[in-house]
């Protein structure tokens, strides 16, 4: 017995049929990822060009027949949005990123042999959707096989009732964002997150309700105890002829090692196994190790089904006046929250983009995640899980009151309860995760003006999916209260082993989220000065901010005197307008809802009880483009631009939060001659610095309370340059140097070997240079690009908010001296040239390779 374990180990660990990690394929779990090879068009059946040849409805655009010849051929994850114009008039708004919406269709037409299946007639199979935007609905062979309108959420259909076991089967897929506005940023459009056909045996494993558990309730109210039983839930077989079942429970280490094995055998759908593993290594932030937990199901001895996912051991505590501490350390959650765009790629899944978002973030000593706000990606989580982040894992940006007019809010009331337990079932192994929200800034937390006037037929409607309130309104508690108390019922019920809380801009004790049985963590957005009556407030709960900061601003862009606060617009309620559309890089503007990171910053540090904080935002994403409106149509909130390059305050974070040793030194040394400019450094490990204008000292600065120190200089060509000391010794330097006219371009891919796997992705920095390399820093040139080898230009970007360019185009102009270019696999191993071309500069060229 144990030598077929190994084997099928061995299978386990080399058999990468996905590309998210996932599930894995084995003999008798066979997981096939169809991304590849669909047919697409963005049109519904109306104007369909062959209407006249009988397509006349949905169903029959997704009937077998159908002649689907014509369309467009590509791979998922897809998303249409990011490849069509900006435009004013398009229905998403400036909000949802001025891109268009629609309805889409995709099929795909396959036979189990070509998916590798041909000896599995006799399995049932399954079709999972990892995330398709929007309100789809799935047909195979022309048989509805289901309609999930969440676009962030995963889904599986069983296909086996409709599947022709020996010929063609077309899967069709319509894909309807054109209900819009529904969404306040960009969510993209279409299929895109991956999909996956799984082959199993009638009788299976349930990979969603299979999971581990930590041991009973700690003591002390908000500790989670680290992982210690699993539990084992089958489908295709009812409980008495489940007792002829065995699970054999293997756990591996992170080297492979078998470090805990036993049986158990099935009186119900569901077992449930205890393990220990003596020395365990704990999950950390500076040790992600992750453990696989492998059950192979036998029936009268025979193989029938093998099931493997990942899981960490880790135990963390949520403490009301010393913060968060993870297996027994106290840390801080340096966090930020992120949307699920990457940027010029829209919203279509790419682990590598995601990996790079990670990696930008972690150099700036970021150690955790909010999925703001809705359901991550798989591969996010899978990252979080390897690479040491902690997560927020969030379900909702509304409840049953909408927030724009064609948003989730329609849906709430019949789809709540499925979408946030399918939230919970998919990803409570991942050890990453350490609380879950159950919204973010819901009108609901308030019961004053907003008053609902729902009916007690609408509230039981709402309530009652499944549950028990018949007389909702006659508890004591409001009926906000109730659906706060429901959710985290239905949370708390799969998931006993991690705290629930919510983001909520409503920060005091009226907010229903906090009621008795509502949240366990007092999550604030914004509302700093209110940071420190937490404990009068709240008392033995604990607190997280779950949104701070929300600055504003545009990379390179200064607006002086540097000092001078700009609050943009002066009230939420207002117009603003600047002709520049661009907020200032010092930190010096922000929205009025929030503050500026060094405000923050300073609440942050002075309170113990705060377990951690999630900068609002870690990147600029697509859509909300406060203050400004058209034809600005990304955020400003930023630390990072959309094309990933940093902002100035990124290296305040990374001085603060990271122990490496760190000297920024800002804005640039390009100004108009006699001109007052203030230069700001941030560093550590010193404590001093002092600035010299082309050799001349302009005096000594420590920070004192502020993160940052500043000069007041006036501008002459030349060079700034900036040492920071302590005990007198000189620990860094950094100089900036007047640039001359643009020259020359300057390529800088982040990684030059690459995977030909189709999805890998080569992030280019190009920068506009003078004769001597320096960077210019107002420089727009336009750069054009060509690859020569098995590569294509997967998307452009230069991070300026109101650029009207296509993200697609193979050519960018430089903003702020500065574009990026990403070059993705084809799929073909070999040589790639990348060749920018701008007039009136030098080429440059680039090789990278994929392998
Ligand atoms: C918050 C909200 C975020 C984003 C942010 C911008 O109130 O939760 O989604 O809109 O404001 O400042």
């Amino acid at each position: 017995m144990k030598k077929t374990w190994l084997l099928s180990l061995g299978c386990l660990l080399l058999t990468a049929a996905c590309t998210s990690g996932g599930e894995k394929s084995t003999d008798v779990r066979r997981v096939v990822c169809i991304d590849n090879d669909w047919s697409f068009t963005l049109t519904d059946y109306e104007a369909m060009p062959y209407a006249s040849t009988g397509i006349k409805d949905s169903e029959a655009l997704a009937s077998a027949e159908t002649a689907d010849g014509q369309w467009r051929k590509l791979n998922v994850p897809h998303d249409w949005a990011i490849e069509g114009e900006f435009s004013a008039k398009n229905p998403s708004g400036t909000g949802g990123g001025a891109l268009p919406g629609g309805i889409g269709w995709y099929r795909k037409h396959f036979t189990l042999a070509d998916l590798g299946l041909g000896d599995k007639a006799d399995a049932q199979l399954l079709i999972r959707f990892d995330g398709v935007y929007m309100n789809s609905t799935v047909w195979l062979n022309g048989h509805k096989l289901g309609n999930r309108p969440y676009g962030y959420i995963s889904f599986e259909y069983d296909m086996t009732p409709y599947l022709n076991k020996k010929g063609d089967n077309v899967l069709a897929v319509r894909v309807d964002n054109s209900d819009q506005p529904n969404s306040r940023w960009y969510s993209g459009c279409g299929i895109f997150r991956s999909v996956y056909i799984t082959a199993v045996n009638p009788v299976h494993i349930v990979p969603w309700d299979t999971y581990v558990l930590p041991h009973a309730p700690q003591a002390g109210a908000y500790r989670y105890g680290e992982a210690d039983s699993l539990v084992i839930a089958v489908a295709g077989t009812d409980a008495p002829s489940a007792a002829a079942l065995l699970a054999r429970v293997a756990i591996y280490n992170k080297e492979g090692k078998t470090v805990f094995t036993t049986e158990a055998s099935f009186d119900g759908t569901t077992t449930g196994v205890r393990f220990r593993i003596p020395n365990a290594e704990r999950w950390s932030v500076e040790n992600p190790a992750l453990y696989t937990a492998r059950i192979d199901l036998y029936r009268d001895n025979q193989l029938i089904d093998d099931y493997a996912f990942r899981f960490g051991i880790r135990d963390f505590e949520f403490n009301p006046e010393q913060g968060f501490r993870l297996n027994g350390k106290p840390l801080k959650l340096n966090g930020v929250c992120l949307h699920h765009d990457l940027g010029c790629l829209g919203s279509a899944v790419n682990r590598r983009a995601i990996q790079r978002q990670l990696e930008v973030m972690r150099g700036m000593g970021v150690n955790a995640v909010r999925c703001s706000h809705n359901p991550p990606s798989v591969e996010l989580l899978e990252l979080c899980d390897e690479m040491g982040f902690l997560v927020m894992d969030e379900a909702f940006d509304m409840w049953y009151r909408r927030k724009t007019q064609r948003d989730y809010a329609r849906f709430f009331t019949e789809w709540h309860e499925r979408d946030l337990g399918d939230l919970v079932r998919r990803d409570r192994n991942h050890p990453s995760i350490v609380m879950w929200s159950i919204g973010n800034e819901v009108l609901e937390q308030w019961d004053d003006a907003r008053a609902d006037n729902l009916s007690l037929e609408e509230a039981n409607m709402i309530l009652n999916a499944g549950h028990d309130y018949s007389e909702p309104l006659d508890t004591g508690f409001t009926f906000n209260q109730l659906l706060t108390r429901h959710l985290c019922d239905i949370v708390r019920r799969l998931d006993p082993s991690r705290p629930i809380t919510a983001g909520c801009n409503a920060a005091d004790p009226r907010n229903n989220l906090f009621c008795e049985g509502g949240v366990d963590i007092i999550g604030f957005n914004y509302h700093e000065r209110n940071f420190p009556r937490v404990p009068e407030w709240f008392p033995g709960r604990p607190f997280i901010i779950s949104e701070s900061v929300s600055a504003l601003q545009t990379r390179g862009y200064y607006r002086m005197p540097s000092d001078s606060i700009f609050v943009q617009p002066s009230r939420w309620d207002r117009p603003y307008f600047d002709p520049s559309f661009k907020c200032s890089a010092y930190d010096n503007s922000h929205a009025p809802w929030s503050s500026t990171h060094e405000v923050n910053l300073r609440y942050y540090n002075d309170l113990p009880y705060i377990a951690g904080q999630f900068i609002w935002s870690g990147f600029d994403y697509i859509g909300e483009p406060t203050p400004y409106g058209w034809p600005a149509r990304s955020s400003y909130f930023g630390v990072v631009d959309l094309a990933g390059f940093p902002k100035d305050v990124y290296y305040l974070y990374k001085s603060e939060w990271t122990d490496e040793t760190v000297l920024h030194v800002f804005p640039h040394w390009n100004w108009t001659e006699g001109q007052e400019v203030d230069i700001w450094a941030y560093f550590n490990h010193a404590d001093e610095a002092e600035l010299f204008v082309n050799g001349q000292s302009q005096g000594v600065r420590t920070k004192g309370r502020d993160f940052h120190t500043q000069w007041r200089v006036v501008y002459e060509p030349g060079e700034i340059r900036v040492i920071t000391r302590k005990n007198g010794r000189e620990v860094k330097s950094q100089t900036v140097r007047t640039a001359g006219e643009p020259a020359a371009i300057r390529l800088t891919p982040d990684r030059k070997h690459l995977a030909a796997d189709g999805r890998d992705l080569s992030f280019v920095t190009v920068e506009i240079v003078d004769k001597d390399g320096n960077l210019c820093p107002l420089a727009d040139n336009p750069v054009n690009f060509s690859v020569n080898g098995p590569a294509f230009v997967a998307g452009v970007d230069n991070g300026l908010q109101t650029s009207l360019e296509s993200f697609k185009a193979p050519q960018r102009h430089a903003f702020n001296g500065k574009c990026l270019v990403v070059l993705q696999s084809n799929g073909t191993a070999g040589r790639v040239t990348l060749t920018a071309t701008s007039d009136g500069l030098s080429d440059a060229k680039s090789t990278i390779s994929f392998k």
